[in-house]
């Protein structure tokens, strides 16, 4: 038997004895029929689950969700009202959290190259603190905090400081950030990271909360985060009794098992590799972690219809749903691998093989080269993938002007649309051609 593992499906994924699939009890064919295809559909209570079981394991307030796996207002706001707050990488997804009415101190402003527009409306809306990446960072904020012309009150910016440890850890090289040949952070191996800290424990202007890093994504084998944790403690040890450090963020990246030769650590397996990696440190420290794909990518499933089957005698069979690269760029990025089932049939075994493409003007809109399908998939059929909550939305995109697909938040028998579909009319929003 080759079904669908279904510790793959949401938390709260039944099958009824027809083999047919609700979430968060609600039937999947009713979704379709009433929000149609493409659907994301997320588990609101899944979501739930995972902030407080993060909040439990690491403490609330400890715990950062990183927005750029999955942001919308829904989303913003269930993070905060769980305990947890947010990790923004660029002024847009700051402004997607303000909008949300999420109060700035819960925000943490982050990236490799934040502008002077960006530092500035972080610094004038008042977030936690600002992550500091790079030497031209420490320039522009110092020059922003000690203009007498900006919009920034604050005279002092909280902030950390991103240092690049040096590790290397087995993920794809496109979402490895620890190694010493990063965009990321301060390198430690060279120096750099010491003179960024020295320099900005000697500045009038910033305020010093301690030190950060990120190993990189999708790491499912959890020594990693401790071997970066080890390097990480002994640093934040030499700094501390000089200097009075009292935050030690180590970063996102547990992975989660997207096909069934995949399995993924537990949240609280996470947390106890770093509170035994960080035992030495004193008892009032901060020790902090972001977790974006921990936190949604198996909420949610996406919901797709065949369209097409061509069947190439000998060669192979294609399936081509009504989406593909717009709504999933992960197979394409990272070789990513993904399940397909049939939400009506989810037991059933999936004893043929097919490749399951989209819609898209590219032989690369592959979303998964090596499907295991049930017997007779049709046009007409529906085909859904598990796992894609986080990366999935966040990257969508309107290649071949493919308007992106609605988001649906279920729980306890109700939907709720938190993201409406687009229609042709979002694809000329921004176009300044009159006729
Ligand atoms: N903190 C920082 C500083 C990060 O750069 C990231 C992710 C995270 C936290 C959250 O990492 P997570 O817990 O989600 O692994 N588009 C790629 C992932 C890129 C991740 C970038 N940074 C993918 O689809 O796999």
């Amino acid at each position: 038997m080759t079904a669908l593992p279904l510790r793959l499906l949401p938390d709260t994924a039944k099958v009824d004895g027809a083999g047919a699939l609700s979430i968060g009890g609600m039937p999947v064919t009713d979704l379709v029929q009433e929000f149609g295809t493409p659907l994301f559909i997320y588990d609101e209570k899944h979501l739930r689950t995972r902030c407080r079981e993060a909040a439990e394991a690491f403490g609330r307030g400890r715990v950062v969700y990183a927005t750029k796996a999955f942001l919308c207002g829904a989303m913003a706001h269930l993070a905060v009202e769980e305990g947890l707050l947010l990790d923004v990488a660029t002024g847009g997804e700051l402004f997607v959290a303000l909008h949300a009415g999420v109060d700035a101190d819960k925000c943490i402003l982050h990236g490799n190259n934040k502008s002077d527009d960006e530092i500035e409306y972080a610094l004038r809306v008042g977030v936690n603190h600002i992550v500091v990446d790079s030497f031209d960072e420490l320039d522009r904020i110092e020059r922003i905090i000690s203009d007498p012309h900006s919009t920034v009150a604050a005279e002092v910016a909280r902030v950390m400081i991103r240092v690049t440890p040096g590790v290397h850890v087995d993920t794809h090289e496109f979402i490895q950030t620890g190694q010493d040949d990063s965009k990321f952070g301060f390198n430690l191996n060279n120096g750099d990271a010491r003179h960024a800290l020295d320099r900005a424990l000697a500045s009038p202007s910033l305020h010093l909360l301690g030190i950060h890093c990120h190993i990189g994504s999708n790491v499912l084998e959890v020594d990693n985060f401790a071997r970066a944790a080890e390097i990480m403690v002994n640093l934040y040890e030499s700094l501390y009794s000089s200097h009075g450090l009292t935050h030690l963020t180590l970063g996102g990246g547990l992975g989660v098992a997207y096909a069934e030769n995949e399995h993924e650590p537990s949240i609280t397996q996470w947390a106890n590799v770093i509170s035994l990696a960080t035992s030495s440190l004193p008892p009032d420290t901060v020790i902090a972690v972001e977790p974006g794909r921990a936190i949604v990518a198996s909420a949610a499933i996406t919901v797709y219809r065949v369209g097409t089957v061509k069947d190439i005698e000998g060669v192979r069979t294609y399936i081509a749903v009504d989406g593909g690269m717009s709504d999933n760029l992960r197979p394409m990025l990272y070789d990513s691998e993904y399940e397909a089932f049939d939400p009506i049939r989810v037991t059933a075994d999936r004893a043929e093989h097919a490749r399951i493409v989209g819609k898209h003007c590219e032989s690369g809109d592959v979303i998964i080269h090596h499907a295991r399908i049930p017997s007779d998939v049709a046009v007409g059929d529906l085909l859904a993938t598990p796992v894609t909550g986080a990366y999935g939305y966040s990257m969508a995109n309107n290649y071949n002007k493919v308007p992106r697909p609605p988001v649906v938040f279920v729980e306890e028998g109700k939907a709720r649309v938190v993201v409406r579909r687009e229609v042709y009319d979002d694809l000329v929003r921004l176009d300044e051609h009159s006729r």
